[in-house]
C-alpha cells in the first residue's frame, strides 16, 4: 500500500435488544458490564492495529449499534476520533427504527455521522411477526424526516424479501411504502436460512426458486422505475448515492475490521475475528488470517466486481495485477452464451442472468 492510499473501517458492534428469527450474525443481547468490556478491547484492537493513515469511509454496523445505551455511545464516539478523517469522508451509522430520537441523531451528526442504515425489513405484519420483527410505516415516515431535519441527507434502508407466505402484491407494496420514505438507498436480501437461528431450529424450508426469482425481477423493475440504479447486485441508489462503503468491498480494496465477527482485509492478507466474545474481550481477536497469492488476488476481484452491474474495467484490471482478464479467465466462453456481455471497456453479468449470478462465476473460477 502507498503511504497516501486511503483506507475504510468497519466496526461491528455486537448487540441487539431483541433477536430476530433469521439472523446468524455475531450477536448478544445488550448487557452493560458485556458493552464495557467490548469497548475497552476494541480501543486496544484499534491501537493496535490502526496505522494512521486517512480514512475514506467508516460504517459502524451490528448487531445493533444504535442499541447501545446513551454513556456506551458516547465513549464509542471518543474511540472513533483516533481515526484521521479524509474531509469528504463516507461515515453510516446501523440504526434500529425503534432507538431513533432527536438525542441519539444530534450526537451521531455531532460526531461525523452523515449516513444512516435503517433496517426496516418490511411493514407487511405477518412477515414482520415471522421475522420476529417490528415496524410500523407512520413511525418510520417521522423518525427518517426527524433524521433529515437534523441534517442526515443520505439513508438507507434494509428489506428482506422471499419470506414463506409472502406474495408479489405484498412485496409490491413493501417496495411501494419504501420508496414512499424518501430514502436514497435500498439493500435487499432474499431470505437465508441459516443454520443455528430460530427459523433453522423450526425447520423452515426457503421458498420456491421461480417465486424467488420473480420476487428478484420485481424489486428490479419497480425500483427502476422509481428512479433508483440498480448498480450491485442486491443494491439500488438514487444517483451519487452508492454506498461508497460497500464499493470498497466490491472493488477488492483493503479496509479494517474491528470488534467481533468483523473481517478485514490489510497488506495482502484477509481476516476474521472471532465471534466469541470471550474470546474477543480476552483479546484472543484474530481467529483466521488468509494470506492472498496473485491468483487469489485476481479471484476475489473476479468474485467481488461482478457483483457490480457495471462489472469489471478490463484496463484497470491489467493495471492492477499486470494480467490480460481474458487470458487467465473463461472469458470467451462467457460472452458467446451471453453470460457476460462487454461494453466501453466493461465487462459484466448480463443483466437478465444477474439472478443466477453465483453460476455464472462458477464458470469463471
Ligand atoms: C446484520 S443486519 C444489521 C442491521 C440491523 N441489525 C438490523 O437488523 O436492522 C444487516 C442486514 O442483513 C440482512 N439479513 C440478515 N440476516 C439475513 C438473512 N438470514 N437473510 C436475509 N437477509 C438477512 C437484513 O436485511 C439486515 O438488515
Ligand atoms: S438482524 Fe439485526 S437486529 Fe436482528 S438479531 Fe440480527 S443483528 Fe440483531
Amino acid at each position: 500500500m502507498l503511504s497516501e492510499d486511503k483506507r475504510s473501517v468497519y466496526i461491528h458492534v455486537p448487540f441487539c435488544k431483541t433477536i430476530c428469527s433469521y439472523c446468524d450474525f455475531c450477536k448478544f443481547y445488550v448487557n452493560e458490564k458485556w458493552i464495557d468490556e467490548y469497548l475497552e478491547t476494541l480501543n486496544n484492537e484499534i491501537d493496535d492495529r490502526y496505522m494512521d493513515e486517512q480514512i475514506k469511509t467508516i460504517y459502524i454496523g451490528g448487531g445493533t449499534p444504535s442499541a447501545l445505551p446513551n454513556e456506551s455511545l458516547l465513549k464509542l464516539v471518543e474511540i472513533i476520533k483516533k481515526f484521521r478523517k479524509d474531509e469528504n469522508i463516507e461515515f453510516t451509522f446501523e440504526c434500529n427504527l425503534s432507538d431513533i430520537n432527536e438525542k441519539l441523531i444530534t450526537t451521531l451528526v455531532n460526531n461525523g455521522v452523515n449516513r444512516l442504515s435503517i433496517g426496516i425489513q418490511s411493514f407487511d405484519k405477518n412477515n414482520l411477526k415471522f421475522l420476529n420483527r417490528e415496524a410500523d410505516y407512520e413511525d418510520a415516515k417521522n423518525k427518517i424526516d426527524l433524521c433529515r431535519s437534523l441534517g442526515v441527507n443520505n439513508i438507507n434502508v434494509d428489506l428482506i424479501y422471499a419470506i414463506p407466505e409472502q406474495t408479489l402484491a405484498s412485496l409490491r407494496k413493501d417496495l411501494k411504502l419504501m420508496c414512499s420514505l424518501n430514502v436514497n438507498h435500498i439493500s435487499t436480501y432474499s431470505l437465508m436460512i441459516e443454520n443455528n437461528t430460530m427459523l433453522s431450529h423450526k425447520n423452515v424450508s426457503p421458498i420456491d426458486d421461480m417465486l424467488d426469482a420473480k420476487m428478484y425481477k420485481l424489486i428490479c423493475s419497480y425500483l427502476k422505475r422509481q428512479g433508483f440504479k440498480h448498480y450491485e447486485v442486491s443494491n439500488f441508489a438514487k444517483e451519487g448515492y452508492e454506498s461508497k462503503h460497500n464499493l470498497v468491498y466490491w472493488n477488492n480494496e483493503e479496509y479494517y475490521g474491528f470488534g467481533p465477527g468483523a473481517s478485514g482485509y490489510l497488506d495482502g492478507v484477509r481476516y476474521d475475528n472471532t465471534r466469541s466474545l470471550t474470546s474477543y474481550t480476552k483479546g484472543n481477536i484474530i481467529l483466521n488470517k488468509e494470506i492472498l497469492g496473485p491468483k487469489e488476488k485476481m479471484d476475489y476481484e473476479i468474485m467481488l466486481g461482478f457483483r457490480k452491474t457495471n462489472g469489471i474495467n478490463v484496463r484497470e484490471f491489467y493495471e492492477k495485477y499486470h494480467v490480460n482478464i481474458q487470458s487467465k479467465y473463461n472469458i470467451e466462453e462467457l460472452l458467446e452464451n451471453e453470460d457476460l456481455i462487454y461494453k466501453d471497456g466493461n465487462l459484466f453479468i448480463n443483466p437478465d442472468k444477474l439472478y443466477v449470478m453465483n453460476e455464472v462465476l462458477l464458470k469463471l473460477l
